[in-house]
């Protein structure tokens, strides 16, 4: 069965395993600073360690994070648990991005920060974010912080520009999933000089070092994924994780939905084993990113998908972490491609301020369009290990799901 993700992992990552330098970490740092154009990288745990110790670190605490309602729940979680209030902005359907009205209503004389987030690599307009919280400082009188979130488009281009370096910083999530990974992890990029000294010290004296059991989970969690996400043995892992509870430690416990929580390692420091790995996965990223926009272009070239079904849409700057259909009865589709070799994803299969322990912070508001993907979008992979003969085969299937 073709997986619906796979990182691209190789012999270099499998050598960083078993030759992670002492200060791996610290060169992961100085390498994504490098590769990104940026002053300082600090690396975390994962990129919702990374969010909510930011707003420790500068102390933003009882204060409102405006945010998108259709993205991952742990932004949530991390505005929650470092004591401030999520303010859900809906996305547009055009590009599953902030709708930028909504997005300037939900600014008010408490917000402290907003994050802008390129969903499924979709570039937001930053010069126009950045134009709408400008004028929001101004007419109330305080500084607002800008945070991208770049877990899904790493360096999507927005008028000419990487949106990563286009407000106060950029967060990244780093687990296998994402468009480079360090097996878990997550990364804060900034050119500011005093939130990286105050982020730092902060993470100094809040975060715990990665020890030598931590190093070896991770070594131990990558080395499984190499055989998991193997074409051939696919299918029983898909099993195991349709039909038993037995990978559930190791899936569903990362997102426990129903609550507002972070799991318990979340505030130990990256560990080496995860910096020499992601180490050596930057020196791929252009390829990493080539390769998803040449599978993206097939897609859009070939694929003949009934009327009801919408395609994404095609924007110049994006970088296709996802390639995101609507679809009028998901679950249809998901099981038909499955029992033809092909697992299509249903990212984002939730809406933030839907989720029952949003319900305080969702109010009488509603957000449809947020509802509407969460129920009606797959995603095909794209991950960039697919050869031709497996994307050939993922749109063979999917143009002839008649559902
Ligand atoms: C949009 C978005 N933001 C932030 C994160 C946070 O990353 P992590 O899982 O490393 O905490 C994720 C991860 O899935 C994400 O998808």
């Amino acid at each position: 069965m073709i997986p619906r993700l796979k990182p691209w992992l190789s012999k270099e990552e499998f050598a960083a395993l078993f030759h992670a330098p002492r200060d791996a970490v610290g060169r992961f740092e100085a390498e994504f600073a490098r590769t990104f154009g940026v002053k300082h990288a600090l690396a975390f745990s994962y990129g919702r360690s990374a969010l909510w110790a930011f707003f420790q670190a500068m102390g933003i605490e009882h204060e409102e994070i405006a945010q998108p309602a259709y993205t991952c729940s742990v932004v949530a979680h991390a505005s929650v648990l470092s004591g401030n209030t999520p303010v859900f902005v809906d996305c547009s359907l055009a590009d599953y991005n902030m709708d930028y009205g909504l997005f300037e209503q939900a600014i008010t004389a408490r917000t402290r920060a907003v994050i802008p987030t390129h969903v499924f690599g979709y570039p937001m307009d930053t010069a126009r974010v950045n134009a709408i919280v400008r004028k929001a400082e101004k007419r109330f009188g305080q500084r607002i912080y800008v945070i991208q979130d770049c877990a899904h488009s790493f360096e999507a281009d927005s008028n000419g520009t990487s949106v990563i370096r286009e407000g106060d910083g950029a967060l990244f999530g780093l687990g296998i999933s994402k468009q480079i990974t360090s097996i878990f992890g997550g990364m804060f990029t900034t050119d500011d000089d005093e939130i990286a000294a105050r982020l730092r010290a902060w993470r100094e004296s809040h975060f715990q070092a990665a020890d030598w059991l931590h190093n070896l989970k991770r070594l131990l969690y990558l080395l499984a994924v190499y055989p998991a996400f193997n074409e051939t043995l696919y299918g029983l892992v898909y099993w195991l994780q349709e039909d038993t509870p037995l990978l559930n430690r190791l899936t569903k416990a990362y997102h426990l939905d129903e609550k507002i929580h972070f799991p318990p390692d979340f505030a130990i420091g990256m560990s080496a084993v995860e910096g020499s790995v992601g180490l050596a996965q930057l020196p791929k990223y252009a390829r990493i990113q080539a390769a998803r926009r040449a599978i993206a272009a097939r897609y859009f070239n070939e694929l003949r998908l009934p009327d009801a079904w919408v395609m994404p849409p095609q924007v110049p700057g994006a970088t296709y972490s996802h390639f995101v259909i609507r679809v009028p009865d998901r679950r249809a589709a998901l099981r038909a491609a499955a029992r033809q070799g092909v697992q299509l994803g249903q990212l984002i299969e939730y809406s933030v301020p839907h989720l029952p322990p949003y319900a305080p912070y969702k109010g009488e508001r509603e957000f449809p369009n947020s509802l509407y993907c969460s129920e009606h979008t797959i995603n095909l992979p794209i991950h960039p290990g697919l050869s031709e003969r497996q994307v050939d085969k993922i749109i063979r299937v999917v143009n002839q799901l008649k559902v």
